[in-house]
């Protein structure tokens, strides 16, 4: 990776893996793209441009521009988002994904991709979920997520673009706040929790959910482009997981920290029915096996982590 593109730069991984990418290959090296000038942050902070992905010339000046290689995509309506207008998220998830394969198939470049749990369904075994199994999800974001990875696994085969991915977990950060995701109430807890002491929970007790912190979702994006492709048997997408939980045990551990925290519920049946259709957690054991993935934060580091980088933040 020499010249990177992150596109959704302003979202809740790109607005942390474009300083991370910047670290290690350099500021000039990592070019944001935004969707609007609502984020003059990281506007200042390197070269960026204002892009609409779904547009494929517009995508494919700017990485003509700056000499691209490499594209990490992040642009996506999540899961409970989609369901309300699958439309609008079968058009941004695919046509972004299908307009970054498609100029990668001219640069002869990479591509990396996000897949989620969610590319699973009801009929997949939702315990220890194997790398390959039954993916008939049911919806529009999971079967976006599904197509994408078959797609990008064809471009690699086909036209011998680099293509690489993984099915995320839910995604726990602190910087920018995920948006009409099904995973999103285990970020919302802890802002809650030093807000107000209590957290009204969208999804019930006993609702496994695999999950991950964002400095070893980061790690992981960079570990998987960098690793030998020799190596890679799968390539879209690896499952990776680094812990699994329920808002009763998220709410214990937070408890440790803050005694007094009070958890109650008020259930989203959108939510709970996608929820109930995604895995318990996964085997990653194939990411382990082909790039060496592993995860450095638990439930109990993550938490004691989370807490104190949103305490210093007030
Ligand atoms: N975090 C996503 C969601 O909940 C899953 O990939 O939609």
């Amino acid at each position: 990776m020499k010249n990177i593109l992150v596109i959704g730069a302003a979202g809740q991984i790109g607005s942390e893996l474009v300083p991370y990418l910047r670290n290690i290959y350099g500021e000039s090296h990592v070019v944001a793209t935004l969707h609007s000038t609502k984020n003059p942050d990281l506007m200042n902070a390197g070269p960026f441009e204002i892009l609409d992905a779904t547009d494929a010339n517009a995508l494919a000046a700017v990485v003509r521009k700056y000499n691209i290689d490499t594209i990490f995509n992040l642009v996506a309506v999540l899961s409970a988002k989609g369901e309300a207008d699958p439309y609008l998220s079968w058009r941004i998830n695919m046509g972004v994904h299908f307009n970054a394969l498609e100029i990668a198939r001219e640069i002869k470049g990479a591509v990396f991709t996000p897949s989620s749990i969610g590319a699973f369904g009801p009929t997949t075994p939702l315990d220890n979920t194997p790398q390959d199994t039954i993916m008939r999800p049911t919806t529009i974001y999971g079967v976006s997520k599904v197509a994408s990875e078959l797609l990008a696994d064809y471009y690699h085969l086909r036209f011998g673009v680099d293509a690489r991915g993984l099915r995320y977990p839910g995604i726990i950060s602190y910087v920018t706040l995920p948006g009409g995701g099904t995973t999103d109430y285990a970020v919302e807890i802890y802002y809650k929790a030093l807000e107000e002491g209590k957290y009204t929970c969208n999804l019930p007790a006993g609702t496994y959910l695999d999950m991950m912190y964002m400095p070893d979702a980061l790690r992981a994006a960079v570990e998987l482009m960098e690793a030998d492709p020799s190596k890679l048997i799968h390539r879209n997408c690896f499952n990776v997981t680094a812990m699994s939980f329920d808002p009763e045990t998220i709410a214990a551990e937070i408890r440790k920290h803050i005694p007094d925290f009070a958890l109650d519920y008020n259930v989203d049946p959108v939510k709970k029915a996608i929820a109930d259709s995604w895995p318990n957690y996964m085997d990653d054991s194939a990411a382990t096996k082909e790039w060496g993935w592993k995860p450095e934060y638990n439930l109990e580091a993550m938490t004691a982590d989370m807490l104190e980088k949103l305490r210093a933040r007030k």
